[in-house]
Formats: structure tokens, C-alpha cells, sequence
């Protein structure tokens, strides 16, 4: 083993779970898996080709960089859409490459005319609306100028879609907004309709839109942490396993993470172990060392708190998580050895890591502890 750690991704898991959010999401909607931030930290390389294999041919990213990225493995058929960050210095490279984007600001929407005059294609573009997030699109009174904009200029624009984003559709707290977002786009959308403006997808649903409010998938779903296999937060998980009901997960985890013992040592009662003098032996004790620290994503946060699987029982870390080890507590594992295999997230005979056992304790979310996860640590498709 080259690395020090190694991600699996289950391919019959992720298929699992498209197949659930697209059945969510309707057959009037077009699927769109949004792929920003490396895949969620799975990887956009070793994913992309096994997201196609699932019947999805929509990407979303937030990036140029992510977007060119995915066009090396991508197959032709699939389309790419930027939902984010496009430097004026790629809009003409994003127009010939058929790569549609969201366009926010009158600034961007002039440039993109300009630079669309001098392209051999049309730009395809998703105005994007404010309703009520405060973060990206288009305010109520810049609309008439968009809609001018995009009049005296439909040789070189094409209106791909209308779009907006939730603010928050996974907490019941946060519902009220969440409708009145609908509705404000709805309205918006209609506006545009009547001016004679057709754009070809309206959309502003995230998994959380798709799984707590139907009516938000529209035309086209964008849909990212449901289709790993993750709820965009316990609300939402308890509302859908039937209040609470059903223990049995529809989604399941795509991403395995697993490392190898590296050293297994005597302590004796009462030493230190690690870094300073967070954790001391409170008695004869056999420690192994893993080597993965927070250099690999493992947050440090997680020292004297995480646990790891190691023969199929679940030990403590133990001291401070290192830049590039981890200590674990193995003293009631007698057989365990150099070279055993460690699961980090995953599963091992009858236990299992949960990412969210794992973020709650860190007290980040599932999406922050998976976008951490760095690019270099190889991926291998299971099935
Ligand atoms: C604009 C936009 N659309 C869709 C998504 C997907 O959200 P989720 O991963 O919750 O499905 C995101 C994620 O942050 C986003 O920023």
C-alpha cells in the first residue's frame, strides 16, 4: 500500500440512492447530481464515470476548475452546468465547450453578451433569482433590464434556465422561508413567461427541497448529499423514516474509509500517550498506531473522542490526533497486529463508523467532514 489510507466507493449504494432521490424528484424533472467539492470529497474522477453507469447525465459544479475536471471523464452525452465561480477570463472557454452556467450579476450578464458575440455558440445561461437566501441572483429590480437583456440578445443567449437556491429546506423551523422562497420564484418565473421569455429548465431544489417540499422540483433537481448516501440533516431523516418509525435507511453510504495498523506497543499504567498530557493510562495498556492524522482529513478535534474499527470492535482514539498518526486504545484485543486492518468510516463485521457519529462528535456536518477528505488518498470502486 502506497498511501497510508485507502476511500472505497459502493457502487450499488450510490445507485441506490439516485434511484431514490429520482423517484423523489419525479419523472418531470430533470436529474442533475451535483458534483461540487471533489464529489463531496469522493472524488470527482474515480465517481463521475460510476454516477453515469446509474443513468445520470447532469452535472453540477460550482467551479471552472471542477467543471474541466469533470469534462476529462465525462462521457459526450452529459451535460455540465457552473453553478458558482466563472473568471471572465473562461466565459468564452465555457461557451464553446457547451458548459452552461448561472449568471448573477449585471456585470456578468454584460460580459457574457459581449464574449458571446465573438463565440461560434451561443451561451447557455441560468439567470439566477433572489428569493430570499441573500447570497447569489438577480434582485427584483434589476429584472426588467435581464429580461431586455436577454431580448435584444437571443441570437447569442439562451435562456437554459431559471434558478434559485434554498435557504435551509432540512429544518422544520426554517419551512415558513422555505415556502415563501417557492412561492417568490414561482412568481418570478412567471413574470418571465409572460414577457414572452421561455427558459427551458426552472429550478431550486436541493436534496432537502426535493425530499420535504415535492413541489420545489420543478424542471430540473439539483441534488448532491442525498445521492452519498447522507440526509441533509437528522429533521429531514425523521420526517421521511416515517416520523421516526422505520429504523430501515433508504439511502445508504457510498464512501468507505480504511487504513491499516502501523505499530502496536506496550504502555504501562499511569504514562502519557501522544502529544502533551490530555490522556493518561489508567492501567497496563496496549496501544497500535494508525497513520492517519489530521493531515489526511481526520479532524484533530477527534483526539480523546473518535473511534475507529479495528477486528471488527470499535476502539477509542486516544491523546491528540497527530498531523499524520492517530493512537488507539487496543488493549482489550489481544490478537490485534501490525498490518490489521482499520476502518475510519465504514463498516467491519457487525459495527459499523457512521460519517455523522463521526461529525456530531466533531460538531461539523456531514458535508464539511467529506469535502475534507483530501484528493490525493486513492479511491477504489466496490461493487
Ligand atoms: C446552488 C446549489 N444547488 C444545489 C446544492 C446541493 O445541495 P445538497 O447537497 O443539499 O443536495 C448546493 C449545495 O450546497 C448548492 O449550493
Amino acid at each position: 500500500m502506497l498511501f497510508t489510507s485507502y476511500i472505497e466507493l459502493n457502487k450499488s449504494a450510490l445507485n441506490n440512492n439516485i434511484r431514490f432521490m429520482k423517484e423523489k424528484a419525479g419523472p418531470g424533472a430533470k436529474f442533475s447530481m451535483v458534483i461540487k467539492a471533489n464529489a463531496y470529497g469522493h472524488g470527482i474522477e474515480d465517481l463521475l464515470p460510476m454516477i453515469e453507469e446509474c443513468g445520470v447525465d447532469h452535472f453540477s459544479v460550482f467551479s471552472v476548475e471542477e467543471a474541466r475536471r469533470a469534462i476529462k471523464v465525462k462521457e459526450e452525452t452529459c451535460h455540465i452546468m457552473i453553478m458558482g465561480f466563472v473568471d471572465d477570463d473562461y466565459l468564452e472557454w465555457a461557451i464553446e465547450n457547451d458548459i452552461s452556467f448561472f449568471v448573477f450579476t449585471p456585470e456578468r450578464l454584460e460580459k457574457v453578451v459581449e464574449i458571446s458575440k465573438k463565440t461560434s455558440k451561443p451561451a447557455r445561461i441560468h439567470v439566477e433569482l433572489e428569493t430570499g437566501m441573500h447570497r447569489t441572483g438577480f434582485c427584483n429590480d434589476q429584472l426588467p433590464w435581464v429580461m431586455e437583456t436577454l431580448k435584444s440578445n437571443s441570437e447569442n443567449l439562451v435562456l437554459e434556465g431559471l434558478c434559485s437556491h434554498l435557504a435551509g429546506a432540512e429544518n422544520l423551523g426554517n419551512f415558513p422561508r422555505i415556502r415563501q422562497q417557492i412561492s417568490t420564484f414561482k412568481k418570478l418565473c412567471g413574470n418571465f413567461m409572460q414577457s414572452g421569455l421561455k427558459p427551458g429548465y426552472r429550478h431550486l431544489a436541493c436534496s432537502a427541497g426535493v425530499l420535504n417540499f415535492p413541489e420545489s422540483s420543478m424542471d430540473l433537481v439539483r441534488v448532491g448529499i442525498s445521492n452519498y448516501g447522507f440526509w441533509p440533516d437528522n429533521e429531514t431523516k425523521m420526517l421521511h423514516l416515517e416520523n421516526g418509525k422505520s429504523l430501515k435507511d433508504p439511502l445508504k453510504r457510498v464512501l468507505s474509509w480504511k487504513s491499516k495498523v502501523m505499530s502496536v506497543n506496550r504502555v504501562k499504567e499511569n504514562e502519557y500517550v501522544s502529544y502533551g498530557a490530555s490522556y493518561i493510562t489508567n492501567r497496563d495498556s496496549k496501544i497500535a498506531t494508525v497513520p492517519v492524522g489530521y493531515g489526511y482529513g481526520f479532524s484533530r478535534n477527534l483526539s480523546n473522542m473518535g473511534h475507529v474499527l479495528i477486528n471488527g470492535k470499535r476502539v477509542p482514539v486516544v491523546g491528540a490526533v497527530n498531523m499524520n498518526m492517530m493512537v488507539v486504545d487496543v488493549t482489550d484485543l489481544p490478537e490485534v497486529k501490525v498490518h490489521d486492518e482499520v476502518v475510519l468510516i465504514g463498516e467491519q463485521g457487525e459495527k459499523t463508523i457512521t460519517v455523522s457519529s463521526f461529525s456530531d462528535m466533531n460538531n461539523s456536518m456531514n458535508y464539511e467532514l467529506l469535502t475534507r477528505l483530501p484528493s490525493r488518498i486513492p479511491r477504489y470502486q466496490t461493487e
